[in-house]
């Protein structure tokens, strides 16, 4: 199974690149499924109905997020309707709506676990991500050996640790948030594949995302609204090859694509 994965989709630009590049990449890799951290593709910040209907719209059959899950909070009863469309940390507290696992079948009965989790280091999660996704991932192999976790988070010491933690148990351990592609990608001993952060798809020439102006101009010390900047925009992420019989990754790839004329 080929999976490709894509990182944080902001705003429209990240919208766009992934409509406009996704048949290509989908074609050239033969890709079998489509995956896509969502949270900031409202905007730069969140996710909306509009928004995750585009990325349904455009490919993407499961949605992930993270630390901005629910920035934008009308996305609270569209993710209860359609609990299977777009995941949200598993480590969250009990009782937030939508939930941290799901499984994505092919037409063909092959499927695709995948597992959200959110980091602690600098961030404001309280459940540890290492104890929650344990007995998500015993659940999930009991219906396939393919299984996919996105590790939200700002230390790129905690996502590698939880590569580690989980090399032999899953097929591929992909970090998000940063914005920022990591060139670290390989193959754990296990057979798990890993990459600290996939990038995002947005646009470049910016502060991860938002316009660098208005962006510097915060850590200057002044009150600036972030908006998205629009220029570089790429599309970014892996493509993962993996066995279909024993869960085991055979390639992760990434892939970086421009979109036309920004
Ligand atoms: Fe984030």
């Amino acid at each position: 199974m080929k999976v490709l994965f894509m990182g944080d989709v902001v705003g429209r630009p990240g919208l766009q690149a992934v409509r406009a590049l996704l048949p290509r990449l989908v074609s050239e890799h033969s890709v079998d499924l489509c995956v896509a951290n969502a949270e900031n593709s409202e905007g730069g910040a969140g996710i909306s109905a509009e928004s995750a209907t585009f990325l349904l719209d455009s490919g993407v059959k499961l949605l992930t997020s993270g630390n901005h899950f629910y920035s934008k909070k009308a996305i609270l009863p569209w993710v209860t309707a359609h609990p299977d469309l777009l995941l949200r940390p598993a480590n969250y507290p009990k009782g937030t709506p939508g939930k941290g696992h799901g499984l994505v079948k092919l037409p063909d009965g092959r499927a695709l676990g995948v597992i959200n989790l959110e980091g602690r280091v600098f961030m404001r999660m309280e459940a540890s991500p290492f104890e929650v996704v344990l007995p998500l991932v015993e659940e999930l192999r009991k219906q396939t050996p393919c299984i996919l976790v996105d590790m939200h988070c700002e230390a790129s010491s905690e996502k590698n640790a939880m590569g580690v933690h989980l090399d032999g148990r899953v097929s591929a351990v992909v970090g998000t948030h940063t914005h920022v592609q990591t060139a670290d990608e390989r193959l754990l001993p296990g057979g798990t594949a890993f990459i600290t952060d996939v990038g995002m798809c947005g646009p470049l020439d910016s502060v991860i995302g938002m316009k660098k102006e208005t962006s510097l101009a915060r850590f200057l010390g002044e009150k600036a609204p972030y908006e998205v900047a629009e220029k570089l925009v790429y599309l970014q992420g892996v493509v993962i090859d993996i066995d279909d019989t024993t869960g085991r990754a055979r390639s992760i790839e990434r892939v970086r694509h421009r979109l036309p004329g920004t």
